[in-house]
């Protein structure tokens, strides 16, 4: 008997025994060995309408293949019982074993540990598209508020990769991760604009948001003409109105840009080019806790459950 974590309400968590449903052609099931965490999954069930509940959670694993369907292949080619895969995005993630569609499952760089790999995609696809959304290239210099969260430090590794500049916001005592990722450092709060003006003399070319508050929306609105050039995954709400640009997960273009890239992410990560950091691991069990964790807002890097 399988388990796995549901919301059964907005905001309850339940960790409940479950039957894993064979996989059929175009599937596989998967045994977790870390589960990822993300702000989406608290929040998610957070607003979920009552029609939605019980309401599986975790969009990302890493695991070995139990089961294939018949005739099936994974995303990355091939795939057998035994392999070695991450999945996203997957529907119950935080379970000791789930099936899933193959078309979201790839082979696992053995340089990856485990809760490196269920923490890659979710946050290095979303800064993926950010990056291109804004039209982020060579020679800029951006600006990224919350550039030490997961999303944030991605953008930090895609962005120099990209040959681009980041000026990132962050509390002081997140700055050395920031720098970590070749970004410069600055504290949001009281004089935001004039720091990031002091730390980019030329300019900033675009503004990425991963914080939502309106100090990091009037900064970057301030601070670059090109409303095509602001994105935000945190304040769709500004966006609307004050029209730049809002990503979510669950938008179609969102959707399609993500899933596109991420083989090619996993590609950097095997390469060493994309580093996850993991601030720590819990037993699939403390879920709850880990979730007060990442509600506070600092985790200090990704979060796994191990079953
Ligand atoms: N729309 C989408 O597609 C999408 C996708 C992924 C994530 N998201 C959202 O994007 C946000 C970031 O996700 P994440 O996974 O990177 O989160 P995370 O790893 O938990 O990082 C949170 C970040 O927020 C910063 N922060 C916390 N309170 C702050 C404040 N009052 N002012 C400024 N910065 C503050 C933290 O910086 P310090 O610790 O240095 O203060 C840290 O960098 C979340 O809201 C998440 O729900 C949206």
């Amino acid at each position: 008997m399988a388990r796995h974590w549901i919301a059964t309400a907005p905001g309850a968590f339940a960790f409940e025994d479950y039957d894993v449903p064979p996989p059929r052609a175009g599937e596989v099931t998967i045994e977790v060995r870390a589960a990822g965490m993300n702000p989406a999954d608290h929040k998610h069930a957070a607003r979920a309408a009552a029609a939605d509940f019980p309401l599986p959670i975790g969009y990302e694993v890493a695991g070995v293949i139990t089961a294939i369907g018949p005739g099936t292949e994974i995303a990355s080619g091939g795939g057998g019982v035994g392999d070695e895969v991450l999945a996203y995005r997957v529907r119950g993630g935080w379970a000791t074993a789930l099936t899933v569609p193959a078309a979201d499952v790839f082979a696992k760089p053995a340089s990856l540990a485990w809760e490196e790999a269920a923490t890659l995609l979710l946050a290095g696809a979303t800064a993926a598209e950010m990056l291109h959304v804004t039209r982020v290239a060579a020679g800029d210099t951006i600006l990224v508020h919350g550039a030490s969260g997961a999303v944030g430090v991605s953008l930090l590794q895609q962005a120099a990769l990209l040959g681009a500049r980041v000026v990132g916001t962050a509390s002081a005592g997140s700055f050395a991760r920031v720098q970590r990722y070749g970004g410069v450092p600055v504290a949001h709060g009281d004089g935001l604009e004039q720091r990031v003006r002091g730390a980019a003399p030329g300019g900033i070319a675009a503004a990425l948001d991963c914080i939502g508050t309106d100090e990091a929306i009037d900064v970057s609105l301030a601070l670059v003409a090109d409303r095509d050039r602001i994105a935000t995954i945190a304040a769709p709400q500004r966006a609307r109105s004050d029209g730049f640009l809002a990503l979510g997960g669950t938008l179609p273009a969102s959707k399609t840009y993500r899933d596109a890239v991420r083989g090619h992410l996993i590609e950097l990560a095997e390469q060493g080019l994309l580093e996850v950091p993991v601030a720590r691991t819990f037993p699939l069990a403390d879920a709850i806790e880990a979730v007060e964790l990442l509600r506070g807002g600092h985790p200090g890097g990704k979060l796994a459950l191990l079953p």
